[in-house]
């Protein structure tokens, strides 16, 4: 049981590849993480993972524990158990976060299923309280007016709600102070089992030292470049991408 992705290629509308033939396979029970010099394509890699139509795929192949996904549309990815946390997460004015949550959940069950609102809002505050959120975040609209560090955790909410069977978090540690760094670990944390698989972004070691990844992989051009084990991370702190220049020819 995997994410597999196989020599994925894609562009954009323009034809520009961004994707130059990716391949990683991310089992249940593991954490990647995924770093890489701005621009490689580590968030291009997640949207087309996550089905955004922006970008075209010309080659290769996404499967989700052996079903093929790259024919389903964003809302099927995610009720087959897809969650992508953004870099930059979008605001939905007048919608508040407590029934956008409560719809996304709605949408995962069978015709004529309806969410107990009784069970729905103490799993919903348990969780707020973990990533140590103010109930007041209930009845905001999703996002709107929230600071970076806010998104990011109302990000890490959602996907605690939705229970994921891949979680994709993109950069999801930028722009966050140590302290909710390491609520947002506790949140990631929570969630690590056997029966799910993680692919953490990052541009940081820091988040790594809280969150234990089994493999890293290192993206430039379009490609995974690079992969090892833990220590790959804390090299890349120490020397930074100099050594790409001689994996990836200008
Ligand atoms: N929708 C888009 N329109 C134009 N350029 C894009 C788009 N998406 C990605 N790109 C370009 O593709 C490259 C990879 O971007 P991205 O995946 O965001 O990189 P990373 O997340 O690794 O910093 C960049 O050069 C970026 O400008
Ligand atoms: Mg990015």
């Amino acid at each position: 049981m995997s994410l597999s992705i196989q020599d994925l290629k894609a562009s954009l509308e323009d034809g520009t590849e961004i994707l130059k033939g990716v391949s990683l396979d991310i089992p249940k029970g593991e954490v990647h993480a995924i770093m890489g010099p701005n621009g490689s394509g580590k968030s291009t890699l997640s949207k087309v993972i996550a089905g955004h139509e922006s970008y075209e795929v010309t080659g290769g192949n996404v499967t989700l524990d052996g079903e093929d996904i790259l024919d389903m549309g964003i809302d099927e990815r995610s009720r087959a158990g897809i969650f992508l946390a953004f870099q930059y997460p979008a605001e939905v004015p007048g919608v508040s976060n407590a029934n956008f949550i409560r719809a996304a959940l709605q949408a995962r069950l069978a015709e004529g299923e309806e969410i107990d609102a009784v069970a729905y809002y103490k799993d919903l505050y348990d969780k707020m309280d973990l990533l140590e959120m103010d109930r007041k975040f209930t009845a905001r609209a999703v996002n709107e007016g929230f600071s970076g560090g806010e998104k990011k955790r109302n990000e890490i909410l959602q996907m605690l709600m939705l229970e994921p069977k891949y979680c994709i978090m993109d950069e999801t540690d930028s722009g966050l102070d140590i302290d909710a760094l390491k609520v947002v670990a506790k949140g990631v944390n929570a969630m690590r089992s056997p029966d799910r698989g993680f692919l953490l972004i990052t541009h940081y070691q820091r988040l790594l030292d809280y969150i234990k990844p089994d493999h890293v992989h290192v993206m430039a051009d379009g490609k995974i470049v690079k992969s090892g084990g833990p220590e790959l991370a804390l090299e890349l702190e120490e020397k930074g991408y100099d050594f790409l220049k001689e994996l990836v020819p200008a």
